[in-house]
């Protein structure tokens, strides 16, 4: 069991930067992703239609033998993670959302917070949701959550666009409101959002801690296995990695081996054998 691979799957490339956070916390794991690129993206999409691709996400990487899932996609965590977990109990499925909130709970000292992600995770109320819960946990309040999507943020990362002129204007538009308010605390709720990280930190100023929601997820993903005892061990090597993707995978290649600075050599389309 402890040698079975982790299982992750996200709209396309975004969650690659959970991925890389995974593989540099937890060495010996062997990886399975799974990249929805044929769907991509799912930040603009209806609860009901972001539930039924992650459904059919799920059921692809169990068929993979998988001994966890981690929902690598915010959109997908705060549209369908309870639905998920209700329909495979048999299997540990971690979201983004639970380890981002824990993790801005635990980053402010004045309690205003800010979150940026997708129009979908901002409409659906998460976020502010499971913040609230964390502190309620600790038997407090947070003074003010301000949330703010940021649809343009995915298609310019998409374009390798994560530092030019063009990215800055639009980081000022959509950070405005939150520039100014008095958070001390920014959760980066979105997959590509940490690869803004440069200029958002820039415009939000040094007083504000950015939350990268996934390197909390790979942190809480350690803690859950070894709580469960499902650890593979550093004695038996390193881990492998499997990629899949569901359309374009000359195009996720060179994006994956790119962005994770190393060759990306098991790489197949997956057959979903799913209508759009
Ligand atoms: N992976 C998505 C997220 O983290 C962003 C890309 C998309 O909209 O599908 O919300």
């Amino acid at each position: 069991m402890n040698s079975l691979p982790i299982g992750i799957f996200d709209s396309g490339v975004g969650g690659l930067t959970v991925l890389r956070e995974l593989r540099r916390l937890l060495p010996a794991e062997h990886l399975v992703y799974l990249g929805d690129t044929a769907r991509v993206p799912y930040g603009n999409k209806s609860r009901a239609t972001v539930r039924r691709y992650a459904e059919e996400d799920v059921q692809f990487l169990l068929g993979q033998g998988v001994k966890m899932i981690v929902i690598a996609c915010n959109t997908a965590s705060a549209m369908a993670a309870p639905e998920l977990r209700e329909r495979f109990p048999g299997v540990p499925i971690l979201g983004m959302i639970g380890p981002g909130s824990r993790a801005a709970r635990a980053a402010t000292r004045n309690g205003r917070i800010g979150v940026i992600a997708t129009a979908a995770t901002i409409g659906s109320g998460a976020y502010e949701a499971r913040i609230r819960a964390s502190f309620a946990e600790k038997g407090g309040v947070p003074e003010e959550i301000l949330a703010q999507a940021c649809p343009l943020f995915v298609p310019l990362v998409e374009e390798g666009e994560t530092s030019s002129a063009i990215t800055r204007l639009v980081a000022e538009k959509y950070l405005a409101p939150l520039r100014g308010a008095g958070i001390d605390t920014l959760v980066l709720g979105c997959t590509h959002y940490p690869l803004l990280k440069g200029v958002i930190a820039e415009l939000m100023g040094a007083g504000v801690a950015l939350v990268d929601s996934a390197e909390a997820a790979a942190v809480e993903t350690a803690a859950l296995l070894g709580e469960r005892g499902l650890l593979r061990g550093s004695e038996e090597g390193l881990g492998g990695e499997q990629f899949y993707v569901t359309d374009a995978a000359a195009r996720f290649h060179a994006i994956a081996e790119s962005f994770l600075g190393y060759a990306v050599d098991r790489l197949s389309l997956a057959e979903l054998g799913l209508g759009l």
